[in-house]
């Protein structure tokens, strides 16, 4: 028997233990030959290895994920690139060293990830610019409604009751779910996709929440609507694509760091991280202009946009974000995730916490999708630590999310 990685594993090949998922639920029996949509079930599950009789790996298997056409890129430029991008982490340190490694290999099959990172700047951090900063005294106003935020439909509010509710039935969600027919075929969209690779078509959202469970057909929807919602916003100074190219990377990010931490809600961190920069996009949307301020001064000084940002906000995006998620009655949970995910925490933070801030980091570290030119912050160790996973999870982690991210923008965003 041969324990390998799911990435190595391949059609046809047969399984030679039981696969149960983290709480012990049988996935497959022993004995099964694999299929290729039983293998994208396994890594949806969150599941990193199988165990394999040796006389059934074929020899001279391809290295998985080989890119076609690998472009070669000069090493000398993506050290420098890199060098600087995680200038502010500890290369020796064993989890930093594997993303390091990984964003040196993006680079290599992605070029266009060089895009999303931040070239070694030819001068050293400037001086703050004279003028004043410009508070602004919407922002309160927002919140409290002065200024409209377009509301929500109803449905939302019914959906965030029902995933509060952990005794609301599979039925009760299909029922409110189906009240809005455009939501119900997006969602039976989503589940009969490639994303999730079920055998038999998914007919009916019943059937769907049955499959899928009741509070993952909630998350969809709640990430559905705020997306669309957001969609109808104004502002020219975002690349909303980006933004959300990002965002959906750090829920999936989120989602499949949860299936291998214990004691915590995957559904949850799955909307913190997909809502974390909420805050950000509403400061980018309402006030373009401070926030493009706000955001030079941020670059000039070599600081990070949250540093600046009360000086121009009274308080920063994920405080924002927070206040934000609870006025559209989120739970707790989901609003600390958003309140943390830049904090330097002093001692390990709640999993869930952790969760989202290490998403955001990695989905950043390899430089997917951010919404403006990104420096990235040192890793916290005691978020890190907080999880309990060892580094090696991060390697399938990444490379599960590369997968995922391709079919989830499609029906999230595009
Ligand atoms: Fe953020
Ligand atoms: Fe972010």
């Amino acid at each position: 028997m041969k324990t390998i990685n799911i990435s190595k594993a391949k059609p046809g090949m047969v399984l030679g233990r039981e696969v149960v998922n983290r709480d012990g639920r049988r996935l497959f029996d022993a004995g099964i030959v694999l299929s290729e949509k039983m293998i994208r079930t396994l890594k949806m599950w969150g599941i990193l290895e199988v165990t394999i009789p040796t006389d059934t790996i074929p020899e001279d298997l391809p290295p998985p994920n080989a890119p076609p056409g690998r472009t070669r890129l000069d090493n000398g430029k993506k050290k420098a690139v890199l060098a600087h991008h995680f200038r502010h982490n500890d290369l020796e340190n064993s989890v930093i060293k594997d993303i390091y490694a990984l964003s040196f290999e993006r680079i290599e099959t992605c070029p266009e990830v060089l895009s999303f990172l931040q070239e070694p700047s030819k001068k050293g951090p400037g001086k703050s610019d004279v003028h004043d900063p410009y508070p602004v005294n919407g922002i309160h106003s927002l919140l409290a409604d002065e200024i409209k935020l377009p509301a929500l439909p109803t449905i939302f509010s019914q959906i965030n009751a029902a995933i509060k509710n952990p005794s609301c039935s599979g039925k009760d969600i299909a029922e409110i779910v189906s009240k809005d027919t455009s939501l119900s075929a997006t969602i039976l969209k989503i589940v009969n996709s490639a994303y999730y690779g079920f055998d038999e078509p998914v007919e009916s959202l019943a059937y769907a929440a049955m499959v899928l469970g009741s509070q993952q057909v909630c998350s969809l929807a709640l990430g559905i609507t705020v997306i669309n919602y957001f969609k109808g916003l104004p502002g020219n100074r975002i690349n909303m694509q980006s933004f959300w190219r990002h965002s959906v990377a750090c829920g999936i990010t989120a989602q499949i760091l949860a299936s291998h931490v214990e004691k915590v809600n995957k559904e949850r961190v799955f909307i913190g991280g997909l809502l974390h920069d909420i805050g950000q996009l509403v400061f980018l949307c309402y006030y373009p202009g401070t926030a493009g301020i706000a955001f030079g001064q941020a670059e000039k000084l070599g600081l990070f946009p949250h540093q600046v940002e009360p000086r121009y906000f009274g308080m920063t995006h994920a405080v924002f974000g927070s206040l934000m998620a609870d006025k559209w009655n989120f739970s707790a949970h989901i609003s600390a995730q958003i309140r943390h995910h830049h904090d330097d925490f002093k001692e390990k933070p709640p999993r869930e916490i952790a969760i989202v801030y290490v998403s955001n980091w990695l989905v950043n570290a390899v430089g997917i999708g951010s919404s403006s030119r990104y420096n990235l912050p040192r890793l916290n160790m005691n978020a890190w630590q907080a999880l309990g996973i060892t580094h090696r999870v991060l390697e399938p982690v990444i490379r599960q999310l590369d997968r995922q991210l391709v079919e989830a923008i499609k029906f999230f965003y595009e």
